[in-house]
């Protein structure tokens, strides 16, 4: 422990760069920057935790931004938003509030540019065990790069693939007492039936209402899966 972390100071340290040239700034502000938008990211893993602290933490973050911040700090709609959010006291008002977060900075991103990130493919559709679960994860993502970036093809391929992910652990539904298996699937039931509307929803204002509504069925059934 003690040495790794000599370790970590000697290599910013002149003499471990063999003197050559300092880090270059502008790779050092775009990664402070990378920082900042992780800020949503983490509003979004707080929330599907339910985690309400963490959210409001990171919501803090975003809400805090001055002039000098990422390019959010200068739309008072995402500062706004963001403080709201701070304010969330339920799973329900917190997937509201970053649904709505989603939108303004995809607003911006129409019109200032944005982030171009590649969603890539999906994990496979004939995983077993824990690793079926990773599905749904991927479809949650990028739906969100689809709200926030935004983009048409991220949001259709997520919510059709996270409509048509297994929601259900095999072990629940085979082991668990008839209310809390109930309880697993109908809230699977749920999920994916608001990810389907989401697939052929077009407009930004019913792409917020549903993002929301799907991200309020996260932690109730992971509090249940952690139960198991
Ligand atoms: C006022 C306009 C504006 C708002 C609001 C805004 N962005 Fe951006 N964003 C930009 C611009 C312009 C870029 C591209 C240029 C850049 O990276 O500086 C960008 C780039 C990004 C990138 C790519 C960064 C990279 O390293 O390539 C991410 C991720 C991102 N924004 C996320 C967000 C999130 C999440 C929000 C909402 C919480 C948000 N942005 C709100 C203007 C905005
Ligand atoms: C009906 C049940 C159900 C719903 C709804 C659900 N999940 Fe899950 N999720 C699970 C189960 C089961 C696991 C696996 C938990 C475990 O292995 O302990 C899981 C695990 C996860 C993980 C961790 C996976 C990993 O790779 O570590 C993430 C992230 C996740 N879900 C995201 C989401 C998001 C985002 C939503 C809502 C948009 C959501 N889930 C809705 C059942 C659900």
């Amino acid at each position: 422990m003690l040495s790794l972390s000599a370790c970590g100071r000697d290599a910013r340290s002149p003499a471990a760069r063999g003197g050559g040239p300092p880090p270059n700034a502008a790779t050092e502000t775009k990664a402070k920057m990378t920082t900042h938008f992780l800020a949503a990211s983490v509003m979004l893993d707080a929330l599907v935790r339910g985690d309400l602290d963490g959210y409001h933490g990171a919501a803090a973050v975003i809400a805090a931004e001055g002039e000098h911040g990422p390019p959010w700090s200068r739309s008072t709609s995402v500062r706004e938003v963001a403080k709201r959010a701070g304010e969330a006291t339920t799973v329900r008002a917190a997937a509201d509030a970053v649904a709505e977060l989603g939108v303004v900075c995809g607003d911006c991103h129409r019109s200032q540019g944005g982030p171009k990130l590649d969603i890539g493919a999906p994990p496979s559709a004939v995983a077993t065990g824990s690793l079926r679960m990773a599905r749904h994860r991927w479809a949650a993502e990028t739906m969100w790069q689809g709200l926030m970036q935004p983009s048409d093809a991220a949001w259709k391929t997520g919510s059709e693939v996270f409509a048509n992910a297994p929601l259900v652990l095999d072990a629940v539904a085979a082991d668990e007492p008839m209310p809390k298996q109930l309880e697993a699937f109908t809230l699977a039931a749920r999920a994916s039936a608001t990810a389907r509307e989401a697939s052929s929803a077009m407009d930004a204002g019913d792409r917020r209402r549903l993002f929301g509504e799907l991200y309020t069925t996260c932690a109730g059934c992971h509090a249940l899966a952690k139960q198991h």
